[in-house]
C-alpha cells in the first residue's frame, strides 16, 4: 500500500510529538511508532528537564555547565543557542498544560542534578516524562490533521537507491522520499512517501545487556540514516547512568534518578565505606561519566556486582513527596529506601552521539530531518549534562518546525518509488537465531564496549561483531522480515558504529575511557 503525506514523522517521543503538534497547522502529517506511542524513552524521563528559570540562575551559567560537562566537544554556537530557547520552549510546554511542581510559594521547586551549578531542573515528581507525554500526546490525538499510526516499525528511509541509483556518501542531492514501513498488525511493507521525513526515532540502550532504555531503544534511526549513507558521528559517547536499580531479573533496568543524589543520597560500597570523596570533590554531584566510573572502580576493586546507594538521610516525607515512583518501586521488591540501603549499578542509558544535523535539524540528507536522541545536534559534545535531552529535543523539533514549513511549500511526493519487493523471501521459523544473537550482542557490547574501554578488548568485540553481522545479513536476505530481525540488524549497525569510532578516538574524553589512553 501506498500512503502520500506531507510531513511523515517516525516516533512518539518528546522530539516527534512536539514537532508534529507545529507542523500539523500546515499539511498533512503522519505520525509512527513501532510499539504503542506511550512507548518512548520520554515516558520514563525521571528527573526533568534543565532550563533557565531562577533569578538566582543565568544563560551563562548553564551554558558554562553544559560546556563543561561535554568536555571540549560541544559545538559553543548550538550550546548557546538552545540554552537561550530554554525558557520559551518551557513556557509552551506550560501553555500545553504540563504540570510542573511548584513550592508553597507559588515558585517552581527546582532541583539540582549532577554537574549543574544551579537548581535549574523543572520535574513533575519524579514522573517529569510521563507529565509530557501525556499532555503532547493528548492534543495530538485531537488534531484534525495528524494520523497515528501505532504499530508501524519503520525499515529504511527511501533515497535515490531504492529508485536504482548508486548513491554514496559524496553524492550529490542524496534525498528522502519518505520510509517503507511494517505495519505490525497487518504484517505487510507499506510505502510511506512524503514531502519531508522527520526522524525521532530515540536512543540505542538496548545494544547493552543493561540499560534503562525501554525495549523500543534499538538505534533504528541512526542505523537506517548510516545505511542511506547519511552522516552519523560521536557514537562512541555512551553514557552509562550511575545509578540504576540492581535487580538483574528485571529489563529494562529501573532508574534511580540523579535527582536522589541531588536530595543528598550518598554512595557507598557493600562494606558502607562512603568511596565519592576518593574519586572527585563533587562527590556524588560530579558530572555522570565520572560517577560511573568511580563506581565501576569500586565494583572491580571489591568485585561486588553492585554498590549501595544510602538514601536514608533524606526525610520519609521528602522521598514520598518527590520519589513517589521510585519509592514505590523499591519497595514492591522489599526494599525501604527510607531504611535500608538500596543495591545500585550503572547501566547503558544515553547517545550523545548519532545523525549529524545542522542549526535546522537538517540532516546531511534533502528533506530529511532528525530531532531527539537520535540526532547529533553538537550541545552534548562528549558527555551530555543531566537533564539537557529533553531540552534539546523541544529546541529542534521547534528549529525544524521553522525549516520544513517553509519547505514543504516547494516540494513534491516522488511517485516512481516502488513498493517493496518482498518476492522469493521465506519465512524464518526460528526465532532463536535472533534472540541467540542478539543476546551476544548485547553481551560483547557490555563486556568490551562499556565504561572502561581497551584496544584489546576494542578488538575482540569487532571481530565477534563481525561473524554475528555476516551470520544477521545472511538471514535478513533470505527472511520474509520481522521486527526482531530488522532491529537486531540495526543493533548490530549502532555496535559496529560505537567500536569503530571508539577504537579511531585515541584520547580519554568524556565517556570515551580506554586504559590505553592513559
Ligand atoms: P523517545 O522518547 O525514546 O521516542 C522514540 C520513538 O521512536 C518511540 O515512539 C518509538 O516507538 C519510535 N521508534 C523507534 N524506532 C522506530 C522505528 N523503527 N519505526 C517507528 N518508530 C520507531 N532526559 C532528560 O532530559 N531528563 C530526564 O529526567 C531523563 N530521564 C530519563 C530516564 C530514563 C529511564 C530514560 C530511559 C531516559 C531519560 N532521559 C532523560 C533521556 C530522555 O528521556 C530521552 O533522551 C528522550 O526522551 C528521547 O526522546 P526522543 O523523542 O528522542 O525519543
Ligand atoms: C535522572 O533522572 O537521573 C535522569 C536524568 C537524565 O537522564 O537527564
Amino acid at each position: 500500500m501506498k500512503i502520500q503525506t506531507d510531513f511523515l514523522i517516525l516516533g512518539t517521543g518528546i522530539a516527534g510529538l512536539s514537532y508534529a503538534l507545529k507542523v500539523a497547522d500546515y499539511g498533512k502529517v503522519c505520525l509512527l511508532s513501532k510499539s504503542s506511542a506511550e512507548e518512548t524513552s520520554t515516558n520514563y524521563a525521571q528527573g526533568g528537564i534543565a532550563a533557565v528559570i531562577s533569578a538566582l540562575d543565568s544563560y551563562e551559567k548553564h551554558i558554562q555547565d553544559t560546556l563543561i560537562a561535554g568536555d571540549g566537544l560541544c559545538d559553543e554556537e548550538v550550546v548557546r543557542l538552545t540554552i537561550s530557547d530554554s525558557t520559551e520552549r518551557i513556557k509552551e510546554l506550560i501553555a500545553y498544560g504540563a504540570q510542573f511542581d511548584r513550592k508553597k510559594s507559588g515558585e517552581f521547586d527546582l532541583a539540582r542534578e549532577g554537574g549543574h551549578s544551579e537548581f535549574r531542573v523543572l520535574h513533575h515528581k519524579d514522573q517529569t516524562g510521563h507529565e509530557i507525554e501525556r499532555i503532547l500526546l493528548e492534543k495530538i490525538r485531537q488534531h484534525p490533521n495528524i494520523t497515528l499510526y501505532e504499530n508501524h516499525f519503520a525499515i529504511d528511509i527511501i533515497t535515490q537507491h531504492h529508485l536504482g541509483q548508486t548513491v554514496n556518501r559524496r553524492t550529490p542531492d542524496l534525498q528522502c522520499y519518505g520510509a517503507y514501513v511494517l505495519s505490525l498488525n497487518e504484517n505487510r511493507i507499506d510505502t510511506f512517501l512524503a514531502k519531508t521525513t522527520m526522524v525521532a526515532t530515540g536512543g540505542n540502550g538496548n545494544v547493552y545487556a543493561t540499560t534503562t532504555n525501554p525495549v523500543v531503544a534499538t538505534g533504528d534511526g541512526v542505523a537506517m540514516v548510516a545505511r542511506a549513507k547519511g552522516i552519523v558521528k560521536n557514537m562512541e559517547f555512551i553514557q552509562f547512568h550511575p545509578t540504576s536499580l540492581y535487580h538483574p531479573q528485571e529489563k529494562p533496568s529501573f532508574l534511580i534518578s540523579e535527582a536522589v543524589r541531588g536530595a543528598g543520597a550518598k554512595l557507598c560500597n557493600l562494606k558502607g565505606e562512603y568511596f565519592m570523596e576518593k574519586y572527585d570533590s563533587r562527590l556524588e554531584l560530579a558530572p555522570r561519566d565520572v560517577v560511573a566510573r568511580a563506581i565501576d572502580s569500586e565494583m572491580k576493586i571489591t568485585g561486588d556486582d553492585h554498590v549501595f546507594l544510602d538514601c536514608r538521610k533524606i526525610s520519609k516525607t521528602t522521598l514520598l513527596q518527590h520519589f513517589p515512583t521510585i519509592y514505590a518501586k523499591c519497595l514492591s521488591i522489599g526494599i525501604d529506601i527510607s531504611k535500608d540501603l538500596l543495591p545500585v549499578v550503572p547501566a547503558a542509558h544515553y547517545s550523545c552521539g548519532g545523525i549529524v544535523v545542522d542549526h535546522n535539524a537538517c540532516t546531511s540528507i534533502l528533506h530529511l530531518y532528525a530531532s531527539g536522541e537520535c540526532s547529533c545536534t553538537g550541545l552534548h559534545g562528549a558527555n551530555r549534562l543531566a537533564s539537557n535531552s529533553l531540552l534539546e529535543a523541544l529546541v529542534f523539533s521547534h528549529r525544524a518546525y521553522l525549516h520544513a514549513v517553509e519547505a514543504v511549500k516547494t516540494l513534491d511526493i516522488c511517485e516512481e518509488v516502488p513498493e517493496w519487493n518482498g518476492e522469493d523471501m521465506v519465512l524464518n521459523e526460528e526465532m532463536i537465531l535472533i534472540t541467540q544473537s542478539l543476546k551476544e550482542v548485547q553481551t560483547i557490547m557490555s563486556s568490551y564496549v562499556g565504561i572502561v574501554r581497551s584496544d584489546l578488548r576494542l578488538k575482540r568485540a569487532f571481530d565477534r561483531l563481525d561473524i554475528i553481522h555476516r551470520e544477521t545479513e545472511e538471514l535478513y536476505n533470505r527472511s520474509i522480515h520481522s521486527m526482531q530481525l530488522a532491529e537486531l540488524r540495526n543493533i548490530i549497525k549502532v555496535a559496529y558504529l560505537i567500536i569503530t569510532l571508539s577504537m579511531e578516538r585515541k584520547e580519554n574524553r568524556g565517556l570515551h575511557y580506554s586504559i590505553n589512553n592513559l
